[in-house]
């Protein structure tokens, strides 16, 4: 779709990914810098993308726009979501030390509220289309550190392909595994509520520290990121799958054992679990993950999308499936169509 009152030869647009994690960032040591108490490991998709035009003013005084585009067009950011992406402006024109306006236009190519991560895909896309229209040319690295500066963490892993770690700790940067050539892993995602979440990542994040569960899955996390990894660089789904999904189940453990308590699930996530149960017992190799939210995105290997993705469709409690699979980093281009 062509925007015609933001198109300009200053305009850049850009794409990028979001991303599913295998190990799971949960609790932040400190939210302002954004250091999480543990290392996360996740798989960039392809399908679930956002699409982000930034058109920068320099020099001219008066408010940033920010416009949400979906079919039906472009429409005014409601406060609650132009907030973090007009805070997360001011911070990357403070970067550079310039002065001006921006005219910022971003779409999803997923459906909104969908449970997937929209902030890690949409900062990642803003950060570099803004930071271009700026004058910047980021490294990837340099485009995680300012994704993630945004204050959401699975950010700083959208700036990759493939396979991405971020360390979290002693580094500002994601860092890349192994590429999406390297094993085309499947994710599919069965929406079963499409309402927006009742707690946010942050919320949650903040409360994850009081569940007696916390500091014992910090414990076993180490152990399960160097299996996950060493799995992916076998391409060694047997030792992978298991991890994924009882990671995801200490995630959601910790978060419904907080304070207060923080319930992601619904009756369609164990309707989804139980299947992905079944589907093993009949011999098909998928495991499931949930990130912060009800929606199950069930992971498998090609040869088993297709029997995965119909018996997610015979479910009751699904509304649709999403197929998406590993895919590659951030790109952009001049010009302003989304
Ligand atoms: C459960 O703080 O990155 O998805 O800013 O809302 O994207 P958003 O959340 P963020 O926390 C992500 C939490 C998680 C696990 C993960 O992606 O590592």
């Amino acid at each position: 779709m062509e925007l015609p009152y933001i198109l300009s030869e200053r305009s850049i647009t850009s794409e990028a990914p979001s991303n599913i994690a295998f190990i799971k960032y949960w609790g932040a040591l400190d939210f302002e810098r954004v250091i999480p108490h543990n290392p996360s490991l996740s798989m960039t998709l392809t399908s679930c993308r956002s699409v982000c035009s930034a058109t920068f003013f320099e020099g001219e005084t008066g408010s940033d726009e920010v416009l949400l585009v979906s079919d039906e067009g472009g429409a005014p950011a409601p406060p609650q979501f132009s907030e973090r992406i007009l805070a997360h402006l001011d911070r990357l024109r403070a970067g550079v030390g310039k002065e001006g306006r921006f005219r910022i236009a971003t779409r999803n190519t997923f459906p909104a509220a969908a449970g997937i991560a929209s902030s890690a895909s949409g900062f990642t896309a803003l950060s570099l289309a803004a930071g271009r229209a700026l004058g910047l040319d980021p490294s990837a690295d340099e485009l995680s550190a300012l994704a993630q500066s945004s204050g959401s963490g699975s950010a700083s892993r959208s700036a990759y392909g493939g396979y991405v770690r971020w360390p979290g700790s002693d580094t500002d940067a994601a860092e890349q595994v192994a590429d999406e050539d390297h094993w085309p892993l499947c994710d599919l995602v069965a929406i079963v509520e499409t309402q927006a979440k009742k707690v946010s990542s942050l919320e949650g994040h903040r409360r994850a520290t009081s569940s007696p569960y916390f500091q014992h899955r910090l414990e076993l996390l180490p152990e399960r990121l160097a299996a996950a990894t060493e799995a992916i660089e076998r391409r060694d789904f047997a030792q992978l799958g298991p991890v994924i999904e009882e990671e995801a189940i200490d995630l959601h453990l910790v978060a419904m054992s907080s304070q207060p308590p923080v319930f992601y699930w619904g009756p369609g996530t164990m309707e989804v679990l139980a299947a992905v149960r079944d589907l093993r017992e009949d011999g098909v190799a998928a495991f499931s993950t949930m990130d912060a939210g009800a929606n199950v995105h069930v992971i498998c290997e090609p040869d088993n999308a297709a029997v995965v993705e119909a018996r997610l469709h015979s479910l009751q409690s699904v509304e649709r499936v999403l197929v998406d699979r590993v895919g590659e980093g951030p790109v952009w281009r001049p010009g302003a169509e989304l």
